[in-house]
């Protein structure tokens, strides 16, 4: 197993002191990182102690270690998950063949689009989410925003190696671009349309770490797979940090739903505008912002048909998340049924060939992973005694991208005339009325324990301490 170099200026598993010229890019690189961490990180924290976890190492088992650390202070490094031993290409033309070391040339700059695309939605998220400590519901959830910016911080500083070790001076040069893009700018926006929007109230950030960041981890298993290996232990270990970004997801949408259950019973009513004038937010407000951020998620997968995915499958450059579980993994003369408009109003099905279908198989299981929260959020109603269930809408719905991009159609992804698609849009995504009722709630709390009206109290603590620990001292 690698050791991490926790005492390097750069703390990292790849033996950085080994290698001069690249140990000496990436410390070249670090203070522009911090740099822009200070202007574009969560903004007036700087000097607190935050009860944030840190990798220590790359075991899945006590990889981390907890302690208070003012986030400028952070260990940012560089961890790849153990090497396997004889590893394999596992899909596509070459399986079976050694898995890479080096970026073979004809494929590199396929790699480095990816790599940089990936790298960029880190730090856009963590500009995304720049102001929100100032509006925290408690302490608890102000550690966990900070946790996950400064992991998405971190894997900056993973996409980032790739580029410096693996792809000379034009990856040296994306590394310096990926600190110059930020989210929103005007002439240097970041480059996935979604990460260019401010998250600016709590309800969002939920929705974002529930939906969007689950992008992330599905985009991450498929890079997981890679013949590339260094891409392949990068993204492995990343996907350990990134479990707890969906746990943040998951519990809060849970908490919020709770807290409108607990509402709901008190006033002995299901209510929207009862349930808002108690101060919790309305399970129609959550569904809306579950279609909204659930149908913007579904465009970063791309388009259902697509030659470039089928490339990057064919030549082991992305799989298919967790690989090992499909039954073929050439796929060369299989095909993938896919639902289209069929132009008057119904649908048709169309053979695929499969291979250039990966954007659609993944997005398949990516909205799989999603509606497990679903089953546990509609557990909670029915156990509180209430008639209502929440739901993910169909794929098809409110699309900009793909074959259903701008097809108008029901929750349920049934085509219907724009007429009744305009009318729907406005009781099935946030009005500006609902987004500045959630707007109205945002205070911040800072006593250790107490939670927002609007939110209940999570399960437990961190790392075993309870809930009314102080894991950020704002004093
Ligand atoms: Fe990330
Ligand atoms: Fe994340």
């Amino acid at each position: 197993m690698t050791t991490i170099d926790l005492q390097a200026k750069i703390p990292n598993n790849v033996s950085l002191a080994d290698n001069r010229q690249l140990q000496r890019a990436l410390e070249h690189w670090q203070p522009a990182f911090l740099r822009w961490w200070d202007e574009m990180g969560p903004s007036d924290f700087k000097a607190k102690d935050v009860y944030l976890r840190t990798a220590v190492g790359v075991d899945a088992q006590g990889w981390a270690q907890y302690g208070y650390t003012p986030m400028p202070e952070y260990r940012w490094g560089i961890f790849l998950a153990d090497q396997q031993e004889n590893r394999k290409i596992g899909f596509g033309d070459f399986m079976g063949q050694d898995a890479w070391q080096e970026v073979p040339g004809e494929f590199r700059s396929a790699f480095r689009r990816l790599i940089v695309t990936q790298g960029d939605t880190e730090p856009a998220s963590v500009e995304q989410q720049r102001l929100l400590g100032h509006t925290a519901p408690s302490l608890y959830d102000l550690r966990n925003l900070f946790q996950v910016n400064v992991e998405e911080g971190r894997h900056l500083w993973a996409m980032v190696y790739l580029l410096h070790a693996y792809f000379g001076r034009d990856g040296r040069e994306e590394a310096e671009e990926l600190l110059m893009r930020h989210s929103g700018d005007q002439d240097k926006p970041r480059i996935l349309g979604t990460f260019n929007e401010p998250i600016s109230d709590w309800l969002s950030f939920f929705m974002f770490t529930y939906f969007t960041d689950r992008d992330g981890k599905y985009q991450l298993k498929s890079l997981a797979e890679s013949a590339f290996d260094p891409l392949a232990r990068t993204t492995r270990f990343m996907l350990t940090e990134e479990a707890h970004h969906m746990f943040v997801g998951e519990t809060g949408i849970g908490r919020v739903i709770r807290r409108s259950l607990e509402v709901m019973k008190e006033i002995g009513s299901d209510d929207s505008l009862k349930v808002r004038a108690a101060g919790a937010i309305d399970l129609a407000t959550v569904q809306k912002y579950m279609n909204f951020w659930f149908s913007s998620a579904l465009d970063l997968f791309g388009s259902e048909s697509s030659s470039n995915a089928g490339s990057y499958f064919a030549n082991g450059i992305k799989g298919r998340p967790d690989e090992a579980k499909f039954p073929d993994h050439k796929e060369i003369d299989t095909v993938y049924k896919l639902e289209v408009p069929d132009g008057a109003g119904g649908v048709k099905t169309e053979d695929l060939a499969m291979r250039n279908a990966m954007n659609a198989v993944t997005r398949n299981e990516y909205v799989k992973d999603c509606e497990i929260g679903f089953k546990r959020w509609n557990k909670l109603i029915e156990r509180a005694g209430f008639n209502v269930e929440l739901k993910l809408p169909s794929d098809r719905f409110h699309r900009s991208i793909g074959i259903w991009a701008n097809v108008p159609t029901d929750l349920a992804g049934k085509p219907v005339s724009q007429g009744e698609y305009d009318a729907l849009l406005k009781s099935a995504l946030p009005s500006d009325e609902d987004r500045s009722f959630v707007k109205s709630l945002q205070h911040r709390v800072v006593e250790p324990g107490k939670m927002a009206a609007w939110i209940a109290p999570p399960d437990r603590g961190i790392n075993n301490l309870p809930v009314d620990y102080e894991y950020v001292r704002l004093s």
